[in-house]
């Protein structure tokens, strides 16, 4: 709030220092070269698909378990959009099936690109170094939708080093969203992290218009700027960028407390009452528990704990509904059905999980859903 009040106190709102200097610590951060703020994931996504080249004549390759925008900033630039299925216990992007869609199209052509865009899907690390060797091996490229996975690692498949989602060891560009439940809360905001000054300047470039200022400011016209690009006004405003700062400077107590919430959760609901019912998600050093999804393993099962603990003041969520779902998208892939995606989504549901939560209120929630399973027994 302080550092809030002190851009409202100063001489900008938007434009000014805060939005670069929160740039520069999440390139920092994250290893990158380059940081590029925007106003929401969704705004990352469209300006990092598009500096990279996504086009009418695009193929992109998202998983069907994400929030929509993944595939939807695609579909702005008139991109197809291919899903690739999940693996059912996790939600996480099936290697296997991605391979598949890979080798069943047909070579791109000349100047036609094609891109892998995983999800670093509720904490977890994609396959990022897997789907990375898959893009080199059909010259497709690699956007790590890392929305849900700041201060996430996995090993590499060497063993040796640790792979970091954002970092873009095996992208050509990462994003976040700074969403409010996400890690990192500008209330609205977003940024693409990359490797490439290219693509960083080609991003900065469409999240204001397109417009280019050629000369410095010692320039006989400083005023003199030109739209060389039609771009749009995606820009974050110093209000966002002075939380976001300010957040990042205390990410790792928040990573922290989420990671102790999980291990919490892990113990309490490994209990023999919950077995045979509900399946966890697998505990790791490196996951950022941006989501604590536990799955149900009989049909019906979620959507009657659903309702079962809303009546008892518990708000749970389900993440996702598989995109191609959703009626704009049947209008285009008419009535697909990926097995691990719709396995998953049938079973999968939310429990609360943010620092905040208390362990009076976790005991609760643990508690009410042994309370759900009995009675379904
Ligand atoms: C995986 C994923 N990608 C992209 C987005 C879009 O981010 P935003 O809401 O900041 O536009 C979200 C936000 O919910 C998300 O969860």
């Amino acid at each position: 709030m302080q550092a809030v009040e002190h851009v409202l106190k100063s001489d900008f709102l938007t434009q000014g220092p805060k939005v670069p200097e929160f740039e520069t610590a999440l390139a920092r951060y994250f290893g990158t070269k380059h940081a590029v703020c925007c106003s929401s994931g969704t705004a990352a996504l469209h300006i990092a698909y598009a500096s990279l080249g996504a086009t009418q004549s695009s193929i992109a390759i998202v998983p069907a378990i994400t929030f929509a925008a993944t595939a939807n900033a695609f579909r702005y630039l008139g991109s197809r959009v291919i899903f690739c299925d999940v693996i059912a216990e996790t939600g996480h992007i099936c290697v296997i099936h991605l391979e598949k869609i890979l080798s069943a199209l047909p070579k791109l052509k000349k100047d036609q690109k094609g891109f892998i865009a995983p999800v670093s899907f509720a904490g977890v690390t994609a396959p990022l170094e897997r789907c990375n060797q898959l893009a080199s091996r059909y010259n497709f490229q690699v956007i790590e939708d890392a929305s849900h996975a700041v201060g996430a690692w996995t090993h590499a498949e060497n063993g040796k080093e640790k792979i970091y989602s954002g970092s873009c060891t095996h992208s050509q560009a990462s994003c976040l969203s700074f969403h409010p439940v996400k890690h990192l809360c500008c209330g609205e905001g977003g940024a693409v992290l990359t490797n490439s000054s290219k693509v960083a300047n080609t991003a900065r470039k469409l999240r204001s218009h397109g417009i280019e200022r050629p000369f410095d400011d010692d320039h006989h016209t400083p005023w003199y700027y030109q739209q060389v690009d039609l771009g749009w006004n995606y820009r974050m405003t110093d209000l966002q960028a002075a939380l976001g700062i300010s957040q990042l400077s205390r990410i790792e107590d928040s990573l922290e407390s989420r990671k102790k919430i999980a291990q919490k959760y892990t113990q309490l609901l490994s209990s023999e009452k919950f077995s045979g019912s509900i399946s966890l998600p697998a505990y790791s050093d490196g996951h950022a528990w941006h989501l604590f999804i536990i799955r149900f393993l009989h049909q019906g099962m979620r959507n009657r704990a659903y309702k079962y603990l809303k009546s008892k003041h518990i708000h749970t969520q389900v993440h996702y509904i598989p995109v191609y779902k959703h009626p704009y998208y049947q209008s285009i892939h008419g009535d697909l059905c990926l097995s691990g995606s719709e396995d998953y989504f049938e079973g999968c549901l939310s429990i609360p999980i943010y620092p905040g939560l208390t362990l009076k209120q976790q005991n609760q929630v643990v508690e009410e859903v042994g309370n759900f399973v009995a009675l379904e027994k």
